[in-house]
């Protein structure tokens, strides 16, 4: 079993299709183990991207990331960061291939619906960057 970080963005919160893309990882296999709305400071979603912090796109990254609520989860499943990578599609929603949710869901690189961890280590660093131990079941 493999524990991972989901972020649906604030575009696809926008357009209420929260539970239309939770729907897509429950009938896939992934379990909801922990799950929150929040409304990232800037502070905060620098420090989750911190990664990315000397990309050209940082500076708009942040600016969408805090545009709007998002909803967080912890997916679990049998290697959930490969099946949840999968059910998204290509970080450019114009690559992302039929019937993944940024194919079905998202606008732009930028605006694509959702993010999910890239790795178990990050999967692990996202996790904890956003819940507590007791807050996962
Ligand atoms: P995400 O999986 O959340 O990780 C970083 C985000 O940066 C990515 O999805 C995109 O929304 C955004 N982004 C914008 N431009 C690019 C780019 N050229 N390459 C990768 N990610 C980008």
């Amino acid at each position: 079993m493999e524990q991972t970080l989901s972020i649906i963005k604030p575009d696809a919160v926008k357009k209420n299709v929260v539970g239309k893309i939770l729907d897509r990882f429950e009938s896939n296999g992934l379990r909801i183990a922990a799950m929150k709305k929040v409304w990232l400071s800037r502070a905060e979603a620098k420090a989750f991207y911190a990664v990315h912090k000397d990309r050209p796109f940082f500076d708009e990254l942040v600016d969408f990331m805090v545009s709007g609520p998002v909803v967080v989860s912890v997916l679990e499943g049998e290697n959930a960061v490969a099946k949840n990578r999968e059910l998204m599609g290509a970080t450019d929603p114009k690559e992302a291939a039929p019937g993944t949710i940024r194919a079905d869901f998202a606008e732009s690189i930028d605006a694509n619906a959702v993010h999910g961890s890239d790795s178990l280590e990050n999967a692990e660093k996202e996790i904890a960057f956003f819940f507590a131990k007791r807050e996962i079941f």
